[in-house]
């Protein structure tokens, strides 16, 4: 895949670190759904990263990778739509780690804020480790290896995304630019035409001395619509545009996924070690007695005594699952005491039943064919594994290590 296609492509990975819940669901899953119809989705098991963290308890990793892409499966990630495969099985994001590893300062990695918040977390972990302090250069890696436009990620990942743009700015910089590089470009410029070429370097001027980002977009388009320009060319003038050498590794950008709070069922954010969650396998009867036995708000004592929805975590759930009609009787109803607890809680149940019943009906069947979902992912990793090993020859190439 060319430097421009990959603008069109996503990447992201989840640690295989147990079964999912409404919050993955509703938080990752569904935003993965929507966007393997719309891009070119790689979606895969960052077995690695959890190892980063559970390297004393490799078993758990294990089980929780087939677990994991069961719930994907189940819940409509579809592996005719994305590419699904295990970060393990694709050892080209090693080496390019390792490479990339040679030219991260230290600091940038030290600076990450989920560095020191998850070192201040996981105080009775022991991580103060080599790989513990990469997590966020494996992860640049992951992405830079499928050159991946979009990255869709919570904000708590933004930051890791943030360090791979830096990367791949600092790895262009260093291996993009062959001693020739502006005759080439200057060589390519001229192939466009006289009014084309002379639209182009006015963009650039405007772009690099005024820093205008509309001249970059429409240089940028403007590159696409040429007809008589190579691919090489192509990229050539996009990294020329920018003021660097060629691109080799595309910057990707976050794509910060918007989805509603899913609540856990005590209203805390929904998270296995709050033991607050509702599993995207939970039986229907499970499901009943979690959201009966959940707190209300603590003035409604009697079913007589008022309530007040904004001090309830079961309103949280309306918001995600009821209609207006719903969520207007539920504001009446507490406020007025005239519903109980119980009513209320009811058509929140009846959403969840039925939303998870479809998928806790496919998973069985993945779960009595493991196969099944284990050659899916091998050939997943497969397809992945050519793609990678297309940007490892190129970045290899480029740092002059193809050695014969
Ligand atoms: N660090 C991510 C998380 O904890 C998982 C991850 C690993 C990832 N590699 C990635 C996400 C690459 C996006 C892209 O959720
Ligand atoms: Fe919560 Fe509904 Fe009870 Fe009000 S009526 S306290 S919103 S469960």
């Amino acid at each position: 895949m060319s430097v421009i296609d990959s603008q069109r492509s996503v990447l992201s990975g989840m640690r295989p670190t147990g079964r999912l819940h409404l919050g993955h669901l509703h938080g990752v899953i569904h935003n993965w759904v929507k966007l393997q119809h719309e891009y070119e989705c790689f979606f895969f098991v960052a077995d690695w990263h959890a190892l980063t963290t559970h390297y004393e308890t490799p078993q758990i990793i294990e089980e929780s990778i087939w677990e994991m892409v069961i719930d994907w499966l189940a819940a409509g990630v579809s592996p005719n739509a994305a590419n699904l495969f295990v970060q393990s099985k694709v050892p080209e994001h090693a080496e390019l780690h390792l490479l990339l590893s040679m030219m991260t300062p230290l600091g940038w990695l030290e600076r990450v804020p989920s560095y020191k918040d998850m070192k201040e977390n996981l105080k009775d972990k022991d991580i103060d480790t080599y790989g513990f302090l990469g997590y966020p250069l494996l992860q640049s890696a992951d992405i830079l290896i499928y050159r991946a436009g979009l990255v869709p990620v919570g904000a708590d990942q933004v930051a890791h995304v943030e360090l791979t743009r830096e990367v791949a700015r600092r790895f262009n910089h260093l291996y993009g630019k062959a001693p020739d590089f502006e005759e080439m470009a200057q060589a390519a410029i001229k192939k466009m035409g006289k009014k084309f070429g002379k639209l182009y370097e006015e963009l650039r001027r405007k772009y690099q001395e005024q820093g205008e980002q509309e001249a970059l977009t429409r240089a940028q388009a403007l590159l696409m619509e040429q007809q008589n320009i190579t691919l090489g060319d192509r990229e050539r003038l996009f990294g020329y545009l920018e003021g660097g050498g060629r691109i080799i590794l595309p910057e990707p950008r976050a794509l910060l996924t918007q989805a509603p709070k899913m609540p856990g069922l005590d209203g805390r954010k929904m998270s296995k070690s709050y033991d607050n969650i509702i599993s995207l396998r939970e039986e229907k009867d499970s499901i009943d007695q979690k959201v009966r036995k959940m707190p209300t708000d603590p003035a409604r004592v009697r079913k007589t005594d008022p309530g007040n929805p904004a001090l309830c975590p079961v309103w949280q759930l309306h918001e995600v699952y009821s209609d207006a009609g719903t969520k207007e009787w539920v504001q009446q109803g507490c406020r007025s005491a005239g519903i109980g607890c119980l009513e209320c809680k009811k058509p929140v149940i009846d959403a969840i039943v039925s939303e998870l019943e479809p998928i806790r009906e496919r998973a069985k069947q993945y779960e009595s064919n493991v196969s099944l979902v284990k050659s899916i992912i091998n050939e997943g990793s497969e397809k992945a594994r050519d793609m990678a090993r297309d940007t490892l020859h190129e970045v290899r190439q480029a740092m002059g290590l193809n050695y014969r």
